[in-house]
């Protein structure tokens, strides 16, 4: 298994170009399921998670094609002969469930494995379920998969959901699309990634209003047809790299960046002493003067602080001045990065949700282990920081989700490499 070592070198300057969005790609390539139509994303991230979500489209009979290095994704579901998700895929990535909607939508059946554990909570699709049969789907858990049918086809309905839940409400409305009569969807996710979902599902003939808001109103249509589509940019690969300068020192643009895309979390970055600054190319990200100053986090949904920043930004605290506490209130067990810091010389107590982190002069190079893709991410900010060298293992969490990071950091001046297991 490959591992990737980094020697902390000082401060990094330069640009890094940031990509499309994985979260949003993983929501827009099951959307080609709902028309017979092509459907093709351009700025497509390339990305483990990617190929995942390929693998399970073909396993439905779908055609993809991967063009221009992978940056274009070209979809066609006009020839498909299942719709059931398989365990095998499933339980690789839970964004597979992202299937049920458009398939009941489409087929008036699916039949989708449900996830499973996952090393960062337990994760369940209550919400999902409940969205579906409000708009008249039955659905029914045997043998580990969820068989959800509606045979008379989805029917619009007025529907609350109880947490603001991001994969359940891109079912709901992918689903409500096609359904009969008009849906309400409230207490919706806002997250932009829901926002791309539904840019990309109205230039599919999809009718919908309030994106981006907690209620999202979606008319029904007899057919959806083909679209080309640019995925958002990466928020969260963005809100990464905007760690690194101010963890290291130095100046780096972003390229792409928007700062409506990291409102919260670049406002948290500001109170610890980091400025962002909007240029005509993307965020310019510096660190202000010597060593930045704890502040406290809390997780929450968008426009909140993200919990898919929270293990970097932790690796940022453990170098700050004073003592920050990051409360994580969107998943259950996100503190798997925090032992592996405190492998660095980080001084971290964790409580249930809470993590509270006395910052140090500087941390010290270990080898460490990610166990999921933010945390091994986080620990490769962590060694940016410290003094000597981090062998940062099981690197295929980072390849579910960052593409070229050794690449893109050596571009700014990081020491990094990438080193090839058995
Ligand atoms: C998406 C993102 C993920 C991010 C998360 C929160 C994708 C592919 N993944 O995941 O990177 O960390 O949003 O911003 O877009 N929950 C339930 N019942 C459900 C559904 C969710 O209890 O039916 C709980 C989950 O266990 C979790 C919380 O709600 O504790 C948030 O989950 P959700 O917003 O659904 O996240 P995902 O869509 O899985």
């Amino acid at each position: 298994m490959d591992s990737i070592l980094v020697t902390g070198n000082g401060p990094l300057n330069g640009q890094i170009p940031i990509a499309g969005a994985k979260n949003a790609c993983l929501t827009l390539m099951p959307a080609t399921l709902l028309s017979e139509d092509p459907l093709t994303l351009t700025n497509a991230p390339r990305l483990s998670d990617i190929k995942t979500m390929t693998a399970l489209l073909q396993s439905l009979g779908a055609e993809v094609s991967s063009l221009q290095d992978g940056q274009v994704i070209a979809m066609s579901s006009h020839n498909l002969t299942s719709q059931t998700a398989d365990y095998d895929i499933v339980r690789k990535m839970r964004a597979s469930n992202l299937v049920l909607g458009p398939l009941l939508a489409r087929f008036g059946q699916a039949v989708v494995s449900l996830p499973g554990g996952c090393a960062i909570g337990a994760r369940p699709m209550d919400l999902h379920v409940e969205g579906l049969e409000a708009l008249g789907a039955e659905i029914e858990l045997k043998d580990g998969y969820l068989h959800a049918k509606a045979p008379g086809g989805l029917k619009g309905a007025v529907h609350e959901m109880r947490f603001a839940s991001v994969g359940a409400t891109e079912n709901i409305v992918m689903a409500a699309t096609l359904a009969k009569g008009t849906t309400v969807l409230k207490n919706a996710a806002r997250e932009p990634e829901i926002v791309d979902l539904v840019e990309c599902l109205r230039k599919m003939g999809a009718q919908i209003a309030g994106e981006g808001t907690s209620t999202i109103e979606i008319q029904g249509v007899d057919r959806l047809h083909g679209a080309t589509h640019q995925v958002v940019t990466d928020r969260i690969e963005l809100g990464t790299y905007m760690l690194a300068p101010a963890i290291c020192g130095g100046e780096i643009e972003l390229l792409g960046g928007r700062m409506s895309l990291v409102e919260s979390f670049a406002a948290k970055l500001d109170a610890a002493g980091v400025s962002v600054e909007e240029t005509d190319k993307g965020l310019k990200v510096a660190r202000k003067n010597g060593r930045v100053t704890a502040v406290d986090v809390v997780t929450e949904p968008f426009p909140g602080f993200p919990t898919d920043l929270q293990a970097q930004m932790m690796a940022l605290m453990c170098t700050a001045e004073g003592t920050s506490v990051l409360e994580e209130r969107i998943f259950e067990n996100r503190f798997m990065h925090a032992p592996e810091l405190v492998r660095m010389g980080a001084q971290i107590e964790v409580h249930g949700g809470t993590a509270t982190v006395t910052g140090v002069e500087c941390l010290k190079g270990a080898p460490v282990m990610a166990t999921d893709l933010r945390a091994s991410v986080s620990l490769i900010l962590a060694g940016l920081a410290a003094e000597g060298e981090t062998t940062v293992s099981r690197v295929y969490h980072l390849d579910r989700g960052y593409e070229h990071v050794v690449r893109k950091l050596e571009g700014v001046g990081a020491k990094i490499e990438r080193i090839k297991g058995e």
